[in-house]
């Protein structure tokens, strides 16, 4: 009894306005009554306990943050076979390998150049690649021709405008103009190979290359991050098709990525006046029927459909190009010729700030370059 009624005073001086008589009133009080009790103030000794526990092991306690594994415990394949990783190409004559034609679809913008460097030193490490650029421009655009100048691949670029009637709509079919040229520069020029449609910003690891090159007709493999469901891929079970696990809910007998496909070359040609569809998200569905290939044409790869090779990533702009740079406190600067190399934002209303002067340091010295 003694011991509720310190319990009670302490709750009393956050409360000046009660009597004893309301107190009995007060869901507080009969509380503080309660963790009197011997087993309930046990209970709560013991949760404490155990929640400090929990919280210990979801916190690594030592200072570097570090959070040690134990290689014996990972449940990895045969990871004592690293020091001998298989060779992506098991062909070594390089005469044997058929030709692989990467079809990308591109257009001015901040991030261009940046995700084309990703892609084309990707393509850097497949043997037998020619890579088709096709850009959705009038005019050539001066910052690719600049990053093609330098390029160490065969490739062959084509300027492939979006037809202004397309290019209207809410919905853009975004790079079926690039697509139908290379489909027609391959046909015209009877390549033989296998052709793949490869969005400048998606990342591709290069065993896709290797999975997609001795197709027959069409192959077909998983995409990581498309949708909310993380991933699309085709559904396998006992050397069935079931289905399409895709989250892009509409009707479609190949409901699969861009990026989750490839062709032979000479089959296209040979099905004839194949095409890919003006139509926002039946781009991939309207391709594959006009090959009118069935399901039993599709060749599964990247192990039965189990592994990742491709992602659909999207890259973020970080700059919207502000044209700072053409202040003239920087005239006689490298900055000038920097200025030749980044995509500036057209937009008028961008203030030019003087302050940044503040940024040019006043003392004299030589630098080495
Ligand atoms: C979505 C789908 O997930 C892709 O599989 C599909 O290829 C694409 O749409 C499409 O509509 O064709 P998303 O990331 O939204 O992908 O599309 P983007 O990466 O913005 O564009 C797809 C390709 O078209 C890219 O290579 C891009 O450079 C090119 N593109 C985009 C143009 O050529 N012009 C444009 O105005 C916009
Ligand atoms: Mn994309």
């Amino acid at each position: 009894a003694v011991d509720t009624r310190l319990m009670c005073q302490h709750s009393f001086q956050t409360s000046p306005a009660s009597s004893p008589s309301a107190t009995k009133t007060l869901p507080f009080h009969s509380v503080m009554k309660h963790r009197s009790n011997p087993l309930v103030l046990l209970l709560l000794v013991v949760t404490a306990i155990m929640l400090l526990f929990a919280i210990m092991h979801t916190y690594p306690t030592d200072s570097l943050n570090q959070h040690y594994v134990n290689p014996d415990r990972l449940q990895l394949d045969l990871i004592s076979q690293r020091q001998d990783p298989k060779p992506v190409s098991p062909v070594r004559d390089l005469a044997d390998l058929p030709m692989i034609y990467p079809i990308t679809p591109t257009y001015g913008r901040s991030a261009q150049i940046a995700d084309l460097t990703r892609l084309s030193q990707t393509l850097m490490l497949v043997p037998n690649i020619h890579w088709i650029i096709c850009e959705d421009s009038w005019t050539p655009n001066r910052l690719l021709q600049l990053f093609l100048k330098d390029l160490k691949l065969n490739f062959t670029l084509i300027l492939t405008p979006m037809p202004a009637k397309y290019r209207r709509l809410k919905k853009q079919p975004k790079g079926c103009t690039a697509r139908n040229a290379g489909l027609k520069w391959l046909t015209d020029s009877n390549k033989d190979g296998v052709l793949y449609f490869m969005d400048d910003d998606n990342t591709y690891d290069i065993r896709v290359f290797e999975e997609m090159r001795w197709t027959q007709r069409v192959s077909m493999w998983p995409v990581g991050l498309v949708t909310e469901l993380a991933v699309s891929s085709p559904i396998l079970k006992n050397g069935h098709l079931l289905g399409w696990y895709d989250g892009y809910m509409i009707k479609r007998k190949f409901a699969i990525d861009m990026a989750g496909f490839a062709t032979n070359v000479q089959f296209m040609i040979k099905v004839g006046g194949v095409e890919m569809p003006y139509m926002h998200g039946l781009e991939e569905d309207g391709y594959l029927r006009a090959l009118k290939i069935g399901y039993g044409d599709i060749e599964f790869k990247a192990d039965g459909c189990t592994k990742i090779y491709v992602w659909h990533t999207r890259t973020q702009w970080s700059s919207r190009g502000s044209p700072m740079i053409i202040n003239s406190h920087y005239d006689g600067t490298n900055l000038r010729k920097l200025q030749s190399r980044i995509m500036l934002s057209s937009r008028q209303n961008w203030k030019i700030n003087s302050s940044y002067e503040a940024w040019l340091i006043k003392e004299q010295f030589s630098i080495h370059n």
